[in-house]
């Protein structure tokens, strides 16, 4: 009996991500190393998951969405498909799919905790001290991060999140004239705008980043500069490619190995020698660092060796998804 897998695009056959993230891969191709003798594929739509019996050697293979009704959806039609069969990518990775609120339990759960960052609701919630680097749980290319410097810096940005649209802040007003001061209070918590953000320490001082691509035993890795007068390199496009650091390979060896997925995209930073993880990606997740790069690192008895060669965007993937299927099913 032929191993069944399945590929999941969306209703419109998008399976994300391509070079503008909105264009499509090609599901032959993300398939092609799989051979046909053992494997019997099967392109679906996401919308067909709930209909499928799984059996337990099937694997499923799913696009996301950074549309947050698309991944809620994905949550919770796989909620039970991920005990049923082999489903790429995890149900963690899904969870930190554009939300570095989840991105940050799962990195407390890691063996090697770089740091620590505070995963909030409510800014007043806010115990990490100034300096620290304030982010939105999606967003990408730098827009939802900034410096908090000062206990001033933190003031104003909460002033400005807990604004209530005009209806409800006059609402209140009259509320403030009819209620008990307890009462009150409850009636403010309770329409207090929550928002989720997370709050890292910050690392001063950087002057880039680094972009690493694990796919199983390849690791594509360039470095980022930050833009003139920014602490941000994501979204500067400063890209360059020499030598990445072999501390930052092996730190990046490591998480991927925490993270049980055939990819991981993930951004590290440097200072004093020590790496650090600033986040992470295992699904739709941007390609450049395959298309600019000239070769990838493996890491071999004598250690990191760039091996140069020209990475073709599905076919490196498909190596990936068909190296791990046979690793789990090993
Ligand atoms: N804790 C931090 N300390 C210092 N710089 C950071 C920190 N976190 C992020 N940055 C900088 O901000 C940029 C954007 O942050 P990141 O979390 O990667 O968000 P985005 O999803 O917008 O790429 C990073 O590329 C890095 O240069
Ligand atoms: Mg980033």
């Amino acid at each position: 009996m032929k191993r069944k897998v399945y590929l999941a695009s969306l209703p419109n056959g998008y399976f994300g991500s391509a070079k503008n993230s909105w264009g499509t891969l090609s599901v032959e191709r993300l398939t092609s190393s799989f051979p046909t003798d053992v494997y019997d594929i099967n392109f679906i739509s996401i919308t067909d998951i709930p209909e499928i019996e799984f059996n337990s050697d099937d694997t499923l293979i799913y696009t996301s969405l950074y549309n947050n009704e698309v991944r809620s959806y994905l949550k919770d039609i796989l909620y039970y498909v991920k005990d049923q069969c082999l489903i790429i990518p995890s149900y963690e990775i899904l969870l930190a799919h554009e939300n570095k609120g989840f991105q940050e339990v799962m990195r407390s759960q890691f063996n090697n905790v770089d740091f620590s960052g505070q995963y909030v609701f409510d800014l007043d919630q806010i115990k990490i001290p100034v300096p620290f680097v304030l982010k939105t749980v999606d967003g990408s290319g730098s827009s939802g991060v900034q410096l908090i410097k000062t206990a001033k810096d933190l003031a104003t940005v909460k002033k400005n999140a807990n604004q209530l649209p005009l209806k409800r802040a006059m609402k209140k007003i009259i509320r403030s004239k009819q209620l008990s001061t307890e009462s009150y209070s409850l009636y403010s918590y309770f329409y207090k705008p929550f928002k989720r953000f997370v709050a890292q320490p910050f690392l001063e001082k950087l002057n880039c980043d680094y972009r690493v691509l694990v796919i199983e035993q390849r690791f594509y890795a360039m470095r980022r500069d930050v833009r003139k007068g920014d602490f941000r390199a994501s979204g500067s496009k400063k890209f360059h490619h020499n030598k990445v650091p072999s501390e930052l390979l092996d730190y990046a060896k490591e998480i991927f190995e925490e993270l049980d997925n055939p990819f991981i995209s993930m951004d590290l930073a440097l200072k004093d020698g020590k790496p650090y993880l600033i986040e992470f990606q295992g699904t739709n997740f941007g390609s450049s660092v395959i298309r600019r790069s000239v070769g990838y690192y493996c890491k071999t008895n004598e250690g990191w060796e760039f091996l140069e060669k020209e990475s073709l965007h599905e076919e490196t993937l498909s190596y990936g998804l068909l190296s791990y299927v046979e690793r789990k099913n090993a």
